[in-house]
């Protein structure tokens, strides 16, 4: 695991940015593994003008989600299908029938999850997965649990999941209360992860994922087993490491 240490949350976007830019100008066909959330959204930002500059085509580029909640259509303003849009897709010249996310509104769930795990498993993973990381320790939405769950599954989200999450809705009791999520293994099948971190709420998570043991109950504690991390982390997200 390498960790790249950033000043701040706009030093964090533009370092993952140029490592992003990096793998799509090496490979225009390459398949993205992509994550919505606080923590990419500048990165996705600093894509955008990268590609309005003209230093960047993404026509061939390919890319699959974490994750979307259970029960909201694609239009839906809170779908990550629409944070996808709305920040990536409708900015740069990527063809939306090249982007998969869950279908939120899926009539069989289990199906879906099926359908999505074989998905992955045919592409042989993701060139590069992007990813963020809950207060929690949770990767997509892999929250803590007593085994990892290895493949596309309905999660039942933990309590500070939907109260972190309550900042986008008008209430807690709007937040959906389950997710389609990437397993574990998903993740892993990934030839390159970069993970971006920033803020003194996420140096918890940090300092035990990455420094901690390997448990479930930390879920973001795999990565050490991978062979190829990239963490993005800002000063705040690093000052409890070593303490
Ligand atoms: P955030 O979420 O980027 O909105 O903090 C990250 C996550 O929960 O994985």
């Amino acid at each position: 695991m390498r960790i790249i240490r950033a000043k701040d949350y706009d030093d964090m976007s533009k370092k993952a940015a140029e490592i992003m830019a990096a793998q799509i100008n090496l490979k225009p066909d390459c398949l993205l593994g992509l994550a919505t959330g606080s923590s990419p959204e500048g990165m996705y930002a600093e894509l955008v003008k990268k590609y309005e500059a003209g230093m960047l085509d993404f026509s061939k580029v390919r890319s699959y989600n974490l994750d979307e909640y259970v029960g909201l259509p694609k239009d839906n303003d809170q779908s990550y299908f629409y944070f996808m849009n709305h920040h990536l897709f409708s900015k740069v010249n990527m063809n939306i029938e090249n982007t998969v996310l869950p279908n939120g509104i899926a009539e069989d769930p289990t199906v879906e999850c099926e359908q999505y795990n074989a998905m992955i498993e045919a592409s042989g993973g993701a060139d590069l997965q992007l990813l963020g990381i809950g207060h929690n320790g949770h990767i997509g939405f892999n929250e803590p649990d007593d085994h990892f769950t290895l493949g596309t599954h309905v999660v039942d989200l933990a309590p500070s999941t939907i109260e972190a999450n309550s900042r986008y809705f008008a209430s807690y009791d709007d937040v959906p209360k389950q997710a389609f999520s990437m397993g574990i293994k998903n993740i892993m099948d990934a030839k390159m992860i970069l993970l971006v971190v920033s803020g003194e709420g996420k140096a918890d998570a940090v300092n035990k994922a990455f420094f901690g043991p390997v448990t479930p109950e930390v879920p973001g504690s795999i990565l050490q087993l991978h062979k190829n991390v990239v963490v993005v982390a800002d000063e705040a997200a690093l000052s409890q490491v070593g303490k």
